[in-house]
């Protein structure tokens, strides 16, 4: 057990780790245990961990007893680049992805990366494909500076990483600031995420894996509408393959459209697919379900 020092001393919930942890029937039992430890609302939330642990803390904290203060000291690289910042909580239904949850906002963020030193390198590799995401739809020059720097980004140099966090959170606190409740902007982040999540739920990888293959095949698509020059998406294609991500599924694509069918940004019969203008410039763009099986049908 890593940085039990942290805890030891307070009282603490201890969550197993993985994704089967976030949904309502695993955290029932957290909330039996904040009535047995005697928690009003009063106490205040600080959930440690990675994505799951913080996702599962601010919705607890948000929903037990009407709702509490909460903050996060977020130990992953997903965690620190994305879950910990936006103020998203909630749990998974039946294998789709956090259907259940609540945006309300944590009072404080400690992000370290000297927690990554502890962080097992799928996770590192894992988190990295939602680092390249934020770069790819807001910030050209980041992702030509982290491009620039692979080797001490790999060997999760300090200095870098401080940079990067900082990078990153700012690109994100900044689109969510502007649209907390993903009404209109925020949906760029979402790149890559609308063919991940099918693939993720359909085949068990891993979910930086499946958004890395997603925001691949989002990228072509962005490609063949004329949009995405060829030249970025070899060069996105590059940093991926670089960074020991997957850039392809022996799937098939057009498989996944049913259960793309049921993503919760599904409006009707289309739904929001996020394309790249550019490297750094994100457009949202209505796709019907017709058009979109004939674009996963050209891959
Ligand atoms: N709320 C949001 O906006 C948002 C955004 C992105 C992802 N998420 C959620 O985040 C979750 C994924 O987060 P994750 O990738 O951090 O996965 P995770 O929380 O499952 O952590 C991955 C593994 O690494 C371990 N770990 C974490 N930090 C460690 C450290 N410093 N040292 C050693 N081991 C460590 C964990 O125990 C776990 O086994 C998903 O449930 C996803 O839906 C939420």
């Amino acid at each position: 057990m890593h940085y039990s020092s942290f805890y030891a001393d307070k009282e603490y919930i201890l969550i197993p780790s993985g994704e089967s942890s976030k949904s309502l029937e695993a955290i029932l039992p957290v909330y039996r245990s904040l009535v047995n430890m005697g928690v009003d609302r009063n106490c205040f939330f600080v959930g440690m961990g990675g994505g799951v642990v913080t996702d599962i803390a601010g919705f607890v904290a948000s929903t037990f007893m009407r709702g509490s203060s909460f903050g996060f000291i977020s130990t992953s690289l997903l965690g620190q680049v994305d879950a910990v910042i936006g103020g998203k909580n909630g749990v998974n239904l039946d294998g789709y992805k956090n259907l259940i949850g609540t945006i309300n906002q944590p009072d404080f963020i400690i992000n370290d990366p000297a927690f990554f030193q502890t962080l097992p390198g799928k996770e590192y590799i894992n988190g990295t494909a939602e680092v390249i995401k934020q770069f790819l739809v807001a910030d050209e020059a980041s992702f030509h500076w982290m491009n620039k720097q692979l080797d001490a980004y790999l060997q999760k140099d300090a200095s870098m990483l401080f940079d990067l966090i900082y990078r990153q959170s700012k690109i994100k606190a900044e689109i969510v600031s502007h649209d907390e409740k993903e009404k209109g902007n925020r949906k760029i982040l979402n790149f890559g995420h609308t063919i991940g999540h099918a693939l993720e739920r359909e085949t068990g990888l891993a979910h930086g894996f499946a958004v890395s293959i997603g925001m691949v095949y989002a990228a072509r698509i962005s490609a063949r509408y004329g949009l995405l020059d060829p030249d970025q998406l070899k060069s996105i294609i590059d940093m991926l393959q670089k960074c020991h991500l997957p850039v392809e599924s022996d799937f098939e694509l057009p498989l996944l459209l049913e259960t793309i069918k049921k993503d919760k940004k599904r409006k009707g019969d289309s739904l929001d697919f996020i394309l790249l203008e550019k490297i750094g410039e994100a457009r949202i763009r209505n796709i019907d379900f017709d058009e979109l099986e004939v674009l996963l049908n050209k891959f």
